[in-house]
């Protein structure tokens, strides 16, 4: 089917949840995807922080094939290779004792959710007192299922879907007061994205990771740091808490632990995994002998190819440069994020708007979040070159634009555009 053929049934047959780019992408290389027309075009978007390792890696190729061949799915009611071998190179990346397997990042927050109410009942039913509730951040994404849409800051992912999960408290983003001030024994864990990303590649703050960290450990409660976009390499550590030197009771994992396919994981602590037992929750797919071969290989490729270190490597060199643009365009007023996670802000909406627009002709693939921010989830083989060629498309573009005109102001407090 061609293109407008496909346009044309989907807009027909599909639930109307997307606004897709009119682009039919049939396959990858590396860092390019290519259209139905044999165009190349640059990805720094990876499928939303998906694509770490870029595409038609030999890596995850063979390793589809090779375990496509021996086994597909087994469920959860039988044993097969790769849960252990996974679960063992998650648990001494992270630090934690224990890992369960699940399909997409919102189950695996749900799988936390659900792990902090179970820990919190356990500590009651020793007399301790810990109580239902949850705290998140203003801003923060957390997925798109009950529980989590519930813990995800902005109203219009919620309201729809009203009365969403209860119990959930949001906290103004790195105010260590209004941390303070929200948090008692009622609390049973507080949700936190290191770097926000859906929110516009904001990090916490120091205080406020090491305040979350404090109080938690005050009462009992969970500190639950979301790492399905930021963790993994992309912020050039395995896991961006690492960057804070604190260490979380339970962790959230997904978009590129599989090379592209669905897999989530939640990772926790021995003391908070003892609150769940057989049959309290689980899953068909999840973890399932290829998923969890592929990401057996990804982080193996991560490890062989020295991937972390040319994060930090390129990422500073990405950083750099953005802020060599920002100097040159006043319309830039901010440049944010840590390793392969990094973002732009422009002044105003619509000039992030055209700025898109104007990438995607030239062919260079970068998305817009929170209105206002450019947003690059680069693949992690990403090199110099491509970031040189994504800078000079964007001062070209910024300097066509020229001075920014009185539009939308960036704040962190404005609303935002999610297209995953
Ligand atoms: C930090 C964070 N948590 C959770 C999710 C939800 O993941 P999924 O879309 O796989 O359900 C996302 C997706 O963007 C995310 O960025």
């Amino acid at each position: 089917m061609k293109l407008d053929a496909i346009q044309a049934a989907e807009s027909k047959l599909l639930l109307s949840t997307y606004e897709r780019n009119p682009i039919l992408f049939v396959r990858g290389e590396g860092v390019h995807l290519i259209d139905e027309k044999g165009d190349r075009y640059l990805d720094l978007l990876t499928g939303i922080g998906v694509n770490a390792l870029g595409y038609s890696h030999p890596a995850i190729e063979q390793t589809i094939a090779e375990q496509s061949k021996k086994l597909i799915h087994t469920s959860n009611l039988f044993f097969h290779e790769g849960q252990a071998e996974l679960a063992l190179r998650l648990t001494e990346r992270s630090g934690m004792d224990r890992a369960f397997f699940c399909n997409s990042g919102t189950e695996a927050i749900e799988a936390a959710l659900k792990l902090s109410r179970a820990h919190a009942g356990a500590k009651r039913s020793e007399g301790k007192h810990l109580g239902t509730k949850f705290l998140a951040l203003e801003h923060g994404f957390h997925g798109r299922t009950m529980g989590s849409v519930a813990a995800t800051h902005k109203e219009k992912y919620r309201e729809p879907f009203a009365p969403v999960m209860p119990d959930v408290e949001f906290v103004r983003f790195n105010d260590v007061a209004d941390l303070e001030a929200k948090f008692s024994s009622d609390v049973c864990a507080v949700l936190i994205e290191a770097v926000q990303g859906e929110g516009g590649i904001h990090p916490v703050s120091q205080e406020f990771m090491q305040t979350a960290r404090d109080l938690t450990h005050s009462t009992g409660a969970l500190l639950i740091v979301d790492e399905i976009q930021a963790g993994l390499g992309r912020t050039g550590k395995w896991f961006a808490y690492q960057h804070y030197g604190i260490q979380p009771d339970v962790t959230t994992l997904a978009k590129p632990i599989a090379g592209g396919l669905p897999l989530g994981a939640m990772l926790c602590t021995e003391e908070a995994a003892q609150a769940i037992h057989p049959g309290m929750h689980g899953t068909t797919f999840g973890g399932g002998p290829l998923a969890c071969a592929v990401a057996i290989a990804v982080i193996d490729t991560i490890e062989k190819e020295h991937l972390l270190d040319h994060i930090n490597e390129v990422g500073s060199y990405f950083h750099q440069k953005l802020e060599q643009l920002q100097k040159k365009h006043s319309a830039i007023t901010e440049v944010r994020g840590l390793g392969l996670m990094l973002a732009a802000e422009l002044d105003s909406a619509e000039l992030a708007k055209t700025v898109l627009a104007e990438m995607l002709k030239r062919r260079i693939l970068i998305n817009r979040t929170s209105e206002t921010v450019l947003r690059f989830l680069p693949p992690y083989i990403l090199g110099k070159e491509h970031i040189d060629e994504a800078i000079d498309a964007l001062d070209t573009i910024l300097t066509q634009q020229g001075p920014a005109t009185a539009g939308e102001q960036a704040h962190h407090t404005k609303g935002g555009t999610h297209i995953g």
